[in-house]
């Protein structure tokens, strides 16, 4: 056998083990904010068309040869031609534990079918829409934030991101800050986002959780604004169990009710996910 040969007899080899993932997505860009936050961007689906705040289920192939995989909200606009995601590292989740290693030219599974109900078409419209994020709860905020929808819909956006520590912020403060001079929708932002991050265990110039600085009207005196009103207001909720139910009775107790896809009104709330 000629050496030629022999080299196209491995590689062919080689192509066959190479296990085919379904779905698979190639990743772009991975990189670490702290010991348990990271952003990844993989290549889009060519047949993924999602509204920006909605999930997918994303993942890797198991031992056992069958798919892992979680929910995941989108954090990239619905123009990009990549997708990007935000997630915590979780020591012993199963998913987490392991995408945390991913790095550039890894296969990443992504399964095309969006859904969600932190989407415009689920609210009514309003002059003004809260963002309101605990921890990685911001993902599907920074899809929002760079949509051209949420600056024709509202006058002004104001996005509230309650962390522990002042590092955990580090994401959704860059992304704010990259809204100005962004070429597609820069000019549309203006002066409309204004960004309200606290921490709760480590000092910042504003420290509270946001529930709290709401009930004490805290919030509403920084920002020179009247409280929530129903008629004017409307609120995503992206966070945890027990901080979705605190900002809903919150909204509820000032008149707003929650909307769905199908019957859109004051506020919608979305979980966000730990793999
Ligand atoms: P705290 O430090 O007072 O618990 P976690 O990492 O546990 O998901 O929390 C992320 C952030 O959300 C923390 O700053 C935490 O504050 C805050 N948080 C957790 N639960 C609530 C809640 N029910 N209402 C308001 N903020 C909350």
């Amino acid at each position: 056998m000629k050496e030629n040969d022999m080299t196209e007899q491995t590689a062919l080899t080689t192509e066959k083990a190479k296990p085919v993932l379904p779905n698979a997505q190639t990743v772009t860009l991975v990189e670490h904010y702290t010991d348990t936050l990271f952003r990844f961007r993989v290549t889009r689906p060519q047949s993924l068309r999602f509204r920006s705040g909605e999930f997918v289920m994303i993942g890797l192939m198991g031992d056992n040869g069958k798919p892992l995989l979680r929910a995941y909200s989108i954090a990239s606009p619905s123009w990009d031609d990549e997708l990007e995601f935000y997630s915590i590292k979780v020591p012993n989740g199963p998913l987490t534990s392991r995408l945390q290693n991913i790095k550039v030219g890894d296969q990443v599974i992504i399964r095309p079918k969006p859904v969600g109900t932190l989407v415009h078409d689920a609210l009514l419209p309003g002059k003004r829409v809260w963002f309101f994020a605990t921890g990685t709860g911001f993902a599907p905020f920074a899809s929002l934030l760079r949509d051209p929808d949420t600056y024709e819909k509202f006058d002004e956006i104001i996005m509230t991101h309650t962390c522990r520590e002042v590092a955990d912020l580090e994401y959704g403060r860059r992304l704010i800050e990259s809204l100005k001079d962004d070429p597609l929708i820069g000019e549309l932002v203006g002066d409309k986002v204004r960004y309200y991050p606290t921490t709760t265990r480590e000092d910042s110039p504003k420290m509270g959780r946001i529930t709290t600085l709401i009930e004490n009207g805290e919030v509403f005196k920084d920002l020179g604004i009247e409280p929530l009103n129903p008629d004017t207001d409307r609120g995503m909720v992206c966070g945890s169990l027990t901080f979705n139910a605190d900002i809903k009775e919150i909204l509820e107790a000032a008149g707003l009710d929650e909307g769905s896809n199908s019957m859109p009104a004051q506020f919608v709330i979305e979980k966000a996910f730990v793999g």
